[in-house]
């Protein structure tokens, strides 16, 4: 037999995705595995009827890749697939949602306000944004409430900055998702569960290069400094691994998620979103952690796969 690893897509992070795919093809083939690697079209169903594979792995980032849509397809199919089933990264994937469920479980989340394309149009954007600086107070982050990769997410430190924030924002999504930024270290905690509960991997630190961790920061080898693991006492260490294993089992994910969070000045973890389908490229940070871990990446993704299957 053999697996399928589905990567591409029509979403703003289809380049990533591919090169996720690359990746996790070169290592599963590395370990033995015989892959098939697919783009989404319409040839997939057929091929996939015709041809079942074991399992799939799903290294499609944003859109269909992420909310479930393909996932829900799979089902249908009765394909196994590693991650998060469908209905769980329905939630997941919306931001606001997400928090909201999070925060439900105890678990730490800066005060945000949602707001969708139209509404802030109707309303007079002027007196909408003027309202928000209030209420949360300055700098604020934006981002899509659906999204990934830092795609149309800014950082607003003074109120002139938010109306082109939010025009930045609406070019990658209909709903925005405006939080008070909480300042402090950015750390990723990716999860794991082989069978036997979420297991958090040692958390990983960001320090972009020139403070801002974008699309460009994210995706250029030597842009972005990481520690792996980060440099956090180990009491900070635990609570952010703690936070990443609440999320994850409060929002019913699957197999494996990251958790992205804000470290700050008094050792506090701030939640701010879980990926369903964290980066596999090379300066991707699940990949990271795993090395921490003194894992290898071919055997984790085989392992997933056999378990999805079995
Ligand atoms: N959305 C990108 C792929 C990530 O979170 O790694
Ligand atoms: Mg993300």
């Amino acid at each position: 037999g053999h697996v399928l690893v589905l990567a591409g897509g029509l979403s703003y992070e289809r380049e990533v995705s591919l090169r996720s795919g690359r990746r996790v093809s070169e290592v599963l083939r590395a370990a033995g595995v015989s892959v098939e690697a697919r783009d989404i079209d319409a040839s997939l169903v057929p091929r996939v009827l015709a041809d079942p594979p074991s399992a799939v792995f799903v290294t499609l980032h944003g859109g269909a890749g992420e909310d479930g849509a393909i996932r829900s397809v799979l089902e249908l199919l009765s394909v196994p697939y590693v991650g998060a089933r469908s209905e769980a990264c329905r939630v997941a994937f919306d931001k606001p949602t997400a928090k909201t469920v999070v925060r439900s479980a105890g678990v730490r989340t800066p005060e945000s306000v949602t707001l969708p394309k139209e509404t802030f149009h109707d309303l007079g954007a002027s007196a909408v944004l003027a309202r928000i600086v209030e209420r949360l107070g300055l700098p604020l982050f934006v981002k899509p409430s659906r999204g990934g990769s830092a795609l149309g997410a800014s950082i607003v430190r003074t109120a002139e900055e938010l109306p082109s924030a939010m025009v930045g924002c609406f070019a990658y999504g209909d709903t925005a998702l405006i939080e008070r930024c909480v300042e402090g270290v950015e750390v990723a905690v990716s999860v794991v569960d082989l069978g036997e509960g979420p297991v958090a991997l040692p958390p990983v630190e960001i320090v972009p290069d020139d403070g801002v961790y974008d699309y460009a920061a994210r995706y250029t080898a030597g842009r972005t400094e990481f520690f792996a693991p980060a440099r956090l006492s180990p009491e900070v260490a635990a609570a952010c691994a703690e936070m990443a294993v609440t999320a994850h089992a409060a929002l019913g994910l699957r197999d494996i998620s990251r958790t992205d969070l804000i470290v700050d000045g008094d050792g506090l973890p701030h939640f701010l979103e879980v990926n369903v389908a964290p980066g596999m490229t090379e300066t991707s940070l699940f990949p990271m952690a795993v090395e921490a871990a003194d894992h290898d990446l071919g055997s984790l993704c085989r392992s997933l796969l056999e378990q999805a299957a079995a």
